[in-house]
């Protein structure tokens, strides 16, 4: 049986009690803490920076999976890669030379992904495809937790999927915004291999819980 990943996004947690928060998903059957990093530049909003993802890596017992929302990214691979990060997803709209930055992310020992904005079609990566290991498709326009899913997704992970298997390259297909419990078993179906989940489960009643939830209705 296929084994999904859970990444609850950090950006949806309750910041005055992040250790608290931290805590929580090492004791859960998460698989990977989701960071998102906003700059004010790339997207219309700043999360946080090195300092706050510092703090979390000295708590984290899982891989830490850095989303970076900014422009011009190269410049802070080293920096991600001293912090601990284990994935290092760059935007395809930020990158002049993505092969390039791909490269350097893994000559830091990081796993490299690739996000697509909503509007980015994932024919973009046919090129490239062999040397990225993670794709982020966004289901949601980055920058906010908390918005709708955009349906449009779908077709875009079938599409990434085949191109996958059709190159024979081992790319996972990760899902960024609007996962809830409805969603995951089609998201699922049609390819994906990690859903991110930021106010699903961290604004749930038991997050723990709904973890379970969601591992479990992925496995079925
Ligand atoms: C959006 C971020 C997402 C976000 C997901 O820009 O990249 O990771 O935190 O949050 P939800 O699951 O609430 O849509
Ligand atoms: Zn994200």
């Amino acid at each position: 049986m296929k084994n999904t990943l859970i990444a609850p996004s950090v950006l949806a947690a309750d910041f005055a009690n992040l250790q608290r928060e931290i805590e929580m998903i090492n004791a859960s059957q998460a698989d990977w803490f989701h960071i998102d990093i906003m700059d004010g530049v790339f997207v219309p909003n700043i999360s946080f920076g090195m300092p706050v993802l510092e703090a979390i890596a000295k708590h984290a017992k899982k891989p830490l999976d850095v989303h970076l929302m900014i422009v011009d990214p190269d410049r802070y691979i080293k920096t991600f890669a001293d912090l601990g990060a284990n994935n290092l997803t760059v935007h395809y709209e930020a990158c002049t030379h993505l092969h390039r930055t791909l490269q350097a992310i893994k000559a830091e020992g990081m796993k490299a992904g690739v996000a697509l904005n909503p509007h980015t079609s994932v024919s973009v990566l046919e090129d490239v495809i062999q040397d990225i290991d993670l794709v982020c498709l966004m289901s949601v326009n980055p920058g906010f937790g908390g918005q709708s899913f955009i349906e449009h997704t779908y077709k875009k992970i079938r599409q990434l999927k085949e191109m996958i298997v059709k190159t024979g390259a081992s790319t996972l297909i990760e899902i960024d915004g609007g996962v809830n419990s409805k969603n995951a078993t089609p998201l699922v179906e049609a390819g994906a291999d990690v859903l991110v989940a930021g106010n699903f489960v961290f604004r749930a009643e038991n997050p723990t819980q709904t973890i379970i939830d969601l591992k479990q209705i992925v496995a079925t």
